[in-house]
């Protein structure tokens, strides 16, 4: 069986290199790999830890492109990939553009389409936004569904994809989380020596959707300001995305507050140990709402709603909102009231026991066995 995997974003790479490593390592499987580099040093930073090598590059990323550029230039960036390799199956993961265009670039050529982390739904069209449409449009091109919960199947089974192409997997996160925390590492990167992990309680904050970029973003900043004010034994950590929408209404907002340490995106295994080192967490992002919860750190998602719903039933996860007063009255609790606090931290594991790349890779060759 010929597989062609292509992603083209951080957290694309990161749930998908555990993956890449199982089909590379079958003797049954020639494996072939795609990168779009819709993200260009936020995707290398994944490759370099995971010592992952592309067959393809579409080498795509232009700064501040639209969404309309990345899905023209991964459609045709992919014909004549596709063409030349013709892959018995082509795997994608997940909700961005690069997702989308590929799953749709696969159809043209009347290929297989794989889904990895399939049937996520908030129900609205425009949160996350673009994601949400991404990730449904590619559950109507999809052939196999890989699931990482019951609830991720039911959402398929709800919009009438057939249960013998759903499978119930896990999420390839854990196991890609599993793999940079076994890992020995000496945890002592420059960007972070100035924190004060000893005395100070550290919130590792990340923050980067669409639908947050402009007032939402600076509500989220101000709070994070008001937190940082009122608490003197606070420290904030934010690595900052690169979308350059994101870093100028950080660098304004932000930029010299006392104890608010801004700082360039973080390689996945000093992020991972960042977060395990931290008292809470204050994010946007998809992934981390299901990272915290295995390492048994509060979030606080500062989004309206939340296609990961299965965290937030844990305990582990409280819908924060965009407000400045409401978000800051969130961690004001965790800061001061230990009952609040411990409620949340506890480690979950919903998403999965770090097998569901062995599992995918079983499903696809039993699949390929059948006519
Ligand atoms: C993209 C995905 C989003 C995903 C996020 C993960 C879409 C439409 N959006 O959003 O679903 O959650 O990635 O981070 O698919 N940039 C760099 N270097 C990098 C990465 C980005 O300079 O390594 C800058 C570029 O100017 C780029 C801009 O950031 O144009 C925005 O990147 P883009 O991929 O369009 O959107 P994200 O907000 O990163
Ligand atoms: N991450 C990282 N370095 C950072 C910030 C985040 O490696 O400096 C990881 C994080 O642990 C998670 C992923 O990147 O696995 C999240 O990516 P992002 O927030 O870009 O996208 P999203 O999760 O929203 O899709």
């Amino acid at each position: 069986m010929k597989t062609l995997t292509v992603f083209g974003t951080r957290p694309e790479a990161i749930k998908m290199a555990p993956l890449v490593h199982k089909l590379n390592s079958d003797s049954d499987i020639d494996s072939v790999l795609c990168i779009t580099a819709q993200h260009r040093e936020m995707l290398d930073q994944v490759l370099d830890l995971f010592k992952l090598r592309a067959d393809y590059d579409l080498d795509i990323m232009k700064a501040n492109q639209t969404i309309g550029q990345i899905t023209a230039g991964v459609v045709r960036g992919l014909e004549g990939v596709i063409e030349k390799e013709d892959p018995d199956i082509v795997l994608v993961h997940g909700d961005t553009t690069t997702t989308f265009a590929a799953a749709l670039a696969a159809f043209y050529h009347q290929k297989k389409i794989g889904h990895v982390e399939a049937g996520l739904r908030t129900g609205n069209k425009y949160s996350p936004y673009p994601e949400e449409m991404n990730r449904a449009m590619v559950g109507r091109l999809a052939d196999l569904h890989f699931a990482p919960t019951k609830s991720n199947e039911l959402n398929l089974l709800r919009e009438g994809v057939l249960p013998e192409n759903v499978f119930v997997t896990g999420n390839t996160v854990i196991d890609a989380l599993k793999w940079v925390v076994a890992e020995p590492y000496e945890f002592d990167d420059e960007a972070l020596a100035n924190v004060d992990f000893g005395r100070k309680r550290v919130i590792t904050v990340t923050c980067h959707r669409r639908e947050n970029l402009g007032e939402n973003m600076e509500n989220i900043f101000s709070a994070l300001k008001d937190i940082t004010s009122a608490f003197e034994d606070v420290e904030i950590v934010y690595p900052v995305h690169l979308n350059p929408k994101v870093k100028e209404t950080a660098d304004r907002v932000l930029r010299g507050v006392d104890r608010v340490h801004l700082i360039a995106p973080l390689a996945y295994q000093p992020f991972a140990n960042l977060m395990a080192k931290s008292h809470f967490i204050i994010t946007d992002s998809g992934g981390m709402q299901e990272e915290a919860p295995a390492l048994g750190k509060p979030v606080l998602v500062v989004r309206k709603e939340t296609e990961r719903p299965e965290a937030i039933e844990a305990g582990t996860v409280k819908l924060a909102g965009t407000n400045r007063e409401g978000i800051y009255r969130m961690a004001e609790a965790l800061l001061t009231d230990g009952n609040e606090y411990n409620s949340m931290a506890k480690a979950v594991n919903p998403y999965g026991d770090g097998l569901a790349s062995e599992r995918i890779v079983d499903i696809l060759k039993k699949k390929s066995q059948l006519p």
